[in-house]
């Protein structure tokens, strides 16, 4: 009888989702002449067996696509899944229907592509018998267990393209222009884009601020002859001994904080500081979107494979890391519920730094 493994995505998109799904359907029944189920919108199609049979005809032409064919959720953790009663939203255990669900339809294994939370998630099912690889996905980067994930390099150029295109507003207009980009508590969109948009001064969660600083960095721009800054802030940046800017609390998420707004705070407090118009462009969801850079399709489609390889060599309870130029495997337990932020010695920031590149801080 032939292997049967179950595919999910989970957690917000990304671009590369679909290029990994791809590579999972296509391993497997090349390869290895594997069965292929993929579950609709994350977790919630195992727990309400809701699934589709994937064969090479299912993802012929996904490969450029963004967003995923599966759909996804960030709402569907099985140990706490949100259910309306009464008009009240109550959080239920729905692990073992999950379990029921993978048992009844004869799988092997599960591959979850998603980012911590479907990592914490896999790792909860595993301990309930279900035999699962991970593959790490966010364009926050912010992964434990792997030096990158897909989806960063998309979210990167998309942010990097912004930067550069408000350069021509900022330098006309003499402004202060404040570009937000996503990343929830790391920094790493924020400071690569930032470096690679040609940004004066980036703010990351990692390195609290000081507005001061940030105000005299815009001022000595100024006395040079550059009438104009670009500053590049992650939506977790906060000032040093202040609070994040929360957008908004969705209750049925298991991350109930969404981020966001930093920069419009920012802005209203430069222009009280010195006298130059500040405006803000905040990138949001954009950075979700649009087609894979050639970068993430290799990364995804690698990921992909080896996570099929991983379940033809009965290895399981592993996700699939990027180490340097290598795919290797690292325990999810060890990768579950943790988060990889931009170090302060990071060689990027000393990089940065040594261009004249401001963090708002003495650092
Ligand atoms: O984790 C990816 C991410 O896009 C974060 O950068 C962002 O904070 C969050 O998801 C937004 O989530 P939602 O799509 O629920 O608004």
């Amino acid at each position: 009888m032939s292997i049967k493994i179950g595919v999910l995505t989970g957690g917000g998109d990304c671009p590369g989702l679909n290029a990994v799904v791809r590579s999972v359907v296509k391993t497997a029944i090349h390869d290895y002449g594997m069965e292929v189920v993929g579950f609709m919108d994350g977790y919630e199609g195992l727990i309400e067996n809701r699934y589709r049979d994937l064969d090479d005809k299912a993802v012929s032409g996904i490969l450029t696509r963004g967003g995923t064919i599966l759909g996804t959720s960030n709402k569907a953790d099985p140990f706490n899944f949100p259910i309306l009663e009464n008009e009240k939203w109550i959080y239920i255990d729905r692990s073992s229907q999950a379990v029921r669900n993978y048992e009844r339809l004869g799988l092997d294994a599960l591959i979850a592509i998603g980012g911590d939370g479907t990592m914490a998630a896999t790792h909860g099912l595993m301990n309930l018998g279900i035999k699962a690889v991970g593959i790490p996905k966010t364009i926050d980067n912010d992964l434990y267990g792997t030096d990158q994930t897909f989806g960063f390099d998309s979210a990167l150029q998309t942010a990097t393209d912004a930067v550069d295109k408000i350069h021509t507003t900022a330098e006309a207009h003499h402004r202060v222009m404040i570009v937000e980009v996503m990343g929830r508590y790391a920094g790493w969109l924020a400071l690569a884009s930032g470096m690679a948009g040609g940004g004066d001064i980036i703010l990351i969660p990692e390195l609290p601020y000081d507005l001061n600083i940030i105000c005299d960095k815009i001022k000595e721009r100024n006395r040079r002859g550059k009438g104009f800054s670009i500053i590049v802030v992650g939506e977790g940046a906060k000032p040093i001994g202040g609070d994040l800017v929360v957008q908004q609390k969705v209750e049925t998420s298991p991350d109930k904080i969404r981020l966001g707004g930093i920069a419009n705070v920012l802005s209203k407090q430069i222009e009280s500081l010195i006298n130059m118009e500040t405006r803000v462009t905040i990138l949001g969801h954009l950075l979700r979107g649009g087609i894979p850079t050639a970068y993430d399709r290799l990364l995804a489609t690698r990921f992909g494979n080896e996570a099929v390889k991983l379940v033809n060599g009965n290895r399981y309870g592993l996700m699939v890391g990027l180490k340097g130029q290598d795919i290797e495997p690292v325990p999810i337990e060890e990768v579950a519920g943790k988060y990889r932020l931009v170090p302060r010695d990071s060689a990027y920031i000393k990089t940065a730094q040594s261009i004249g590149i401001n963090f708002g801080t003495d650092i």
